[in-house]
């Protein structure tokens, strides 16, 4: 996969040197490119924000600077890398949410470039030139307010370029993940454990050293169940009924019944009458 970023500190992305994403790019998986943005202004001050129209806080981004900066970015990777238009993708607060199955679907896609703004973002005419062309995309990896999109890419090429064919030794891996589709979809993954058996008194579960895969599989999934019914249970409900077995059930039912025992016992007010 071919990456292009543009930005005002393209310093930022060191860390795609390093690790596994390191790995990917030295073994040709994953071929990045930093561009900087002011490369591309037209005074000499390389200006690449003004204010914005109809008043208000902060600066916005020109659309120019950023319209020049994409074509000469799309331009030299065709000129590279031959036929074809990269994916367009703006990390913004206000984008869809990024999600797993977003990862897969850029995973799929052979050239993403990204748009990362700072200041109060890009002009919006941007998105709507390059919108269908390049099928730019505004994503938002949660729902809080960064210095600028820099960080937001850092996550989206982290957990696009794990996807890629070859990058992860273990294929099951990603199957397993969090999110991602199959078996365990809308389940958070449960604890996982190594040696020793016994560290500063808190011993590993049993049925971990049993070597019964079966029972071994059905914990596992017990612990997924009950640690996403704790902190995430709008997942739970998105499993669907032909998806949850009667061990399930019996997870969920203990589970509820457990947390009215407790708010019972939470609730003195209750008790008073
Ligand atoms: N830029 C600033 N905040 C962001 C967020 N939450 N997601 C994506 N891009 C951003």
């Amino acid at each position: 996969m071919r990456v292009d970023i543009i930005s005002i500190f393209p310093e930022y992305f060191a860390p795609l040197d390093v690790s596994l994403m390191g790995k990917a790019r030295e073994r040709g998986l994953l071929d990045v490119h930093v561009h900087q943005l002011r490369d591309w202004a037209h005074d000499v001050h390389r200006t690449v924000d003004d204010t914005p129209y109809g008043g208000g806080p902060g600066m916005v981004m020109k659309p120019e600077v950023w319209g020049d900066a994409i074509d000469a970015v799309v331009a030299r990777g065709r000129a590279s890398a031959g036929e074809g238009l990269p994916r367009m993708v703006v990390p913004t607060p206000s984008g869809r949410p990024f999600t797993q199955e977003v990862a897969l679907e850029y995973a799929a896609e052979p050239w993403l470039l990204f748009a990362p703004a700072r200041y109060e973002g890009i002009d919006s005419r941007v998105v709507a030139e390059y919108g269908t062309p390049l099928r730019a995309d505004e994503v938002s990896i949660g729902d809080y307010v960064l210095a600028g999109g820099e960080a937001a890419v850092l996550v989206i090429v982290e957990a696009v370029g794990r996807l890629l064919p070859g990058v992860l030794g273990n294929a099951r891996s990603v199957a397993d993940d969090s999110f991602a589709p199959g078996a365990m979809a809308n389940l958070l993954e449960g604890p996982v454990y190594t040696k020793p058996p016994v560290w500063r008194g808190h011993e590993v579960p049993q049925i971990l050293l049993s070597g019964h895969h079966g029972r071994i599989a059905r914990w596992r999934r017990d612990e997924a169940l009950r640690r996403t019914l704790g902190k995430r249970p709008e997942l739970v409900g998105r499993i669907g009924e032909e998806s949850l077995d009667k061990d399930d059930r019996r997870v969920i039912e203990e589970f509820e019944e457990r947390r009215s025992a407790a708010s019972f016992r939470a609730g003195p007010e209750d008790m008073a009458d």
